[in-house]
């Protein structure tokens, strides 16, 4: 399949694995690159510019074929030193960045001076928008049923994905809800040139997180999901648990007087806990409305083969024949 996305790229297939806290390592982005998608490491996991460009060269061990970088920009209890991770993305002859989390204006010129590819990732038209006038390549549009960040607008993909191909010139890929072949063609139905999945790549042998995160996905339904901070205007999805149920009930008590620092035992440090070790109610981490969708535990190829062909299938078969 030739999309707008896989000729920007050099990729085969249009399927993007978003960038993840403590899951887009070497492993998982190597898996999905070397399936034809293109895998992304998660820049901030990586504690210093230097682990992240040891984390870069062992991709680059891993795969001949294109993978990016994520660099996101949230609210943190310590600033990153974004200069030193562009370095190290700049020395690792990474070829694409995808940014996220707030306008990326800070570090596009020198990515774009050495030619790499930026897809900015945003939840509204005016931010995709925005990314496109600033220079970016393409843009990942997130509808609020994804995993991570959804904004603060809360318009679903079947709304948002039409409304950016009224307004981009650039590509964007789908993102949010993404799991098979179905989402693949309605997205490319909705105008998108690909799709972007975070939560279903975590349920893969490759995913570098605990067994305990994996089965839990596989639990879980669509009704399993709760948005956390809210009150913070820096809405997250997570899968609910008991540290979340916690965090809610303070959500609930506080009212606009919630600040970061009541909710600090819920949401910090959380990750390392939750995928190395597997401690389910650790604290909130991200997960998309798609666990509903979710119920084997592929590897990254047979995932994304599984995804072309049922795609192929839609198209040629499907609705070949409901056009006689
Ligand atoms: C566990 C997890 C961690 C994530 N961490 C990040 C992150 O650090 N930076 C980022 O830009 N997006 C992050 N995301 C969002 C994903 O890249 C992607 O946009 C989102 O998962 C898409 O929705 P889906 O889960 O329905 O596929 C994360 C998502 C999950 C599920």
């Amino acid at each position: 399949m030739k999309t707008r996305i896989t000729e920007l790229f050099g990729i085969e297939h249009p399927i993007v694995q978003g960038g993840m806290h403590y899951v887009g390592f070497a492993e998982l982005a190597a898996a999905v690159s070397e399936a034809g998608g293109l895998g992304i490491i998660t820049g901030l996991t990586q504690k210093t510019p230097d682990d992240l460009a040891t984390e870069i060269a062992k991709c680059k061990t891993l795969t001949d074929k294109p993978f990016g970088v994520n660099l996101t920009f949230l609210p943190t209890l310590t600033q990153p030193d974004y200069p030193g991770y562009v370095r190290a993305i700049l020395e690792g002859g990474v070829t694409v960045v995808e940014t996220a989390g707030n306008n990326p204006a800070q570090v596009l010129p020198p990515l774009k001076e050495a030619g790499i590819k930026v897809i900015h990732k945003c939840t509204s038209i005016r931010h995709a928008l925005k990314a496109q006038s600033i220079g970016c390549d393409a843009v990942s549009v997130d509808g609020f049923e994804c995993g991570g960040h959804p904004g603060e607008d809360d318009i679903p993909n079947f709304i948002l994905l039409p409304r950016a191909a009224e307004e981009l010139e650039i590509p964007f890929v789908a993102s949010g809800g993404m799991a098979d072949g179905r989402s693949l063609v309605a997205s490319l139905a909705l105008g998108a040139d690909g799709i972007n999945m975070g939560t279903r790549f975590i349920a893969t042998k490759e995913a570098p997180v605990h067994e305990n995160v994996k089965e839990a996905i596989l639990r879980a339904t669509e009704l399993d999901t709760r948005l956390i901070m809210r009150p913070l205007r820096n809405t997250e999805r997570v899968l609910s648990n008991a540290a979340v149920e916690r965090l809610l009930e303070k959500e609930k008590d506080l009212g606009d007087a919630l600040t970061i620092q009541d909710i600090l035992p819920e949401v910090a440090g959380v990750y390392p806990k939750v995928m190395m070790e597997g401690e389910m109610d650790a604290g909130a981490w991200s997960c998309g409305m798609v666990v509903g969708l979710i119920r084997d535990i592929p590897t990254v190829k047979e995932l994304v083969d599984r995804i072309m062909a049922e795609a192929n299938a839609i198209i040629r078969e499907r609705f070949a024949t409901m056009l006689g």
